[in-house]
């Protein structure tokens, strides 16, 4: 299969109208979409992919009066939530109805549901008449894509058509949040929605489930996700630089360069100290590291706040054995 990279959004809807997958553009990372309500188009991602069908999928809409459609209610909680950050970088588990087919959700009665907010992906959203449902669009176990060239590095020859939206403003996946049936707020996967700003608009504690199991059973919590060839080690760069000499090493600093290390193997991503800087620059550093030919990775343990949790969870899952 010959894999174009365009920005003709018309084309997309073309292929996702004729029940085929598509790579499109959103905030965080690129999607690997399918008309949601056809399930032999679904079945094409984790094909594609290479997903284990276990692992649901999010389903994308062009507006919350088009997600209404296909969930039971959505909790006054989650609301607030919604409008507060959505359209944005933020997934909520809610209960389905029977529109939503079963390999959308692996079986679960409840779906996972994501307005993007990126010109191109809402655009494309608003051409169609039905939802789309889109992992990361990368193979499965490796690190998502933040641009077209990323997808076609993982998919090419595997999928027809990649929507080129230019690199992905966030650069880390969705926060995933739903709700418990004590009504509290579960957090399932850290992102740039962050768990301050969260308690901060419902003036409550959230719940954080972000554990890397190795048998998932909900969102995002599969171990070594994410995960670049390359083993991948956290810490004190100094420190870890000396306990492994002799190595061809490069490493992935938050805001400085250390002396330990030749500068050209050095990859900063935040000279201004900026979280939400370095969360974007993050996968494209993995990747391009991973393609130098290093014996390891070594990487800063960012500060556990804010967007900074959601770097470090990323950094853990890398450095997760395979
Ligand atoms: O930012 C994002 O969320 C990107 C863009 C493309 O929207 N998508 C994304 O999809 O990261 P994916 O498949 O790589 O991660 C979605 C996570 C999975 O780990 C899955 O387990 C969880 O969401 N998930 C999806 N539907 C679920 C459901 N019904 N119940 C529990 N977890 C669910
Ligand atoms: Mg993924």
């Amino acid at each position: 299969m010959n894999t174009i990279i365009s920005k003709d959004i018309d084309a997309a809807v073309a292929h996702l109208s004729n029940d085929d997958v598509v790579a499109i553009p959103t905030e965080t990372v690129y999607g690997l979409a399918a008309n949601a309500l056809i399930p032999s188009a679904v079945a094409k991602i984790f094909e594609a992919k290479n997903r284990p069908t276990f692992n649901p999928l999010i389903v994308h809409c062009a507006s919350w009066d088009e997600a209404k459609k296909y969930v039971e209610i959505i909790p006054e909680k989650l609301q607030i939530l919604i409008t507060a950050f959505s359209p944005g970088p933020i997934t909520f588990l809610l209960k389905k109805n029977n529109l939503i087919p079963d390999i959308v959700t692996a079986g679960s009665d409840y779906v996972a549901i994501r307005i993007p907010n990126h010109p191109t992906a809402l655009s494309l959203l608003q051409k169609i008449n039905f939802p789309i449902a889109a992992p990361s669009a990368n193979q499965f176990g490796y690190i998502s894509p933040t641009t077209a060239q990323h997808v076609l590095d993982s998919l090419n020859g595997k999928i027809p058509f990649i929507l080129d939206g230019s690199s992905a403003t966030v650069g880390l996946e969705s926060t995933i949040v739903g709700m418990a049936e004590n009504n509290q707020i579960i957090v399932y996967r850290l992102g740039s929605i962050t768990v301050e700003q969260i308690q901060s608009v419902t003036n409550e504690s959230v719940i954080i489930k972000n554990k890397k199991e190795e048998n998932p059973t909900t969102a995002g919590q599969l171990k070594s996700h994410y995960a670049p060839n390359t083993k991948l080690l956290i810490g004190d760069i100094n420190k870890l630089v000396l306990q492994h000499q002799n190595k061809n090493i490069y490493s992935i600093n938050f805001i400085n360069i250390f002396d330990c290390l030749p500068t050209n193997h050095q990859f900063v991503l935040s000279k201004k100290a900026n979280l939400a800087e370095a969360a974007q620059n993050l996968f494209s550093v993995l990747r391009k590291i991973d393609g130098l030919g290093a014996d390891l990775i070594l990487a800063e343990k960012f500060p556990d706040e804010g967007i900074g949790m959601a770097i470090n969870d990323r950094l853990e899952r890398a450095s997760a054995i395979k």
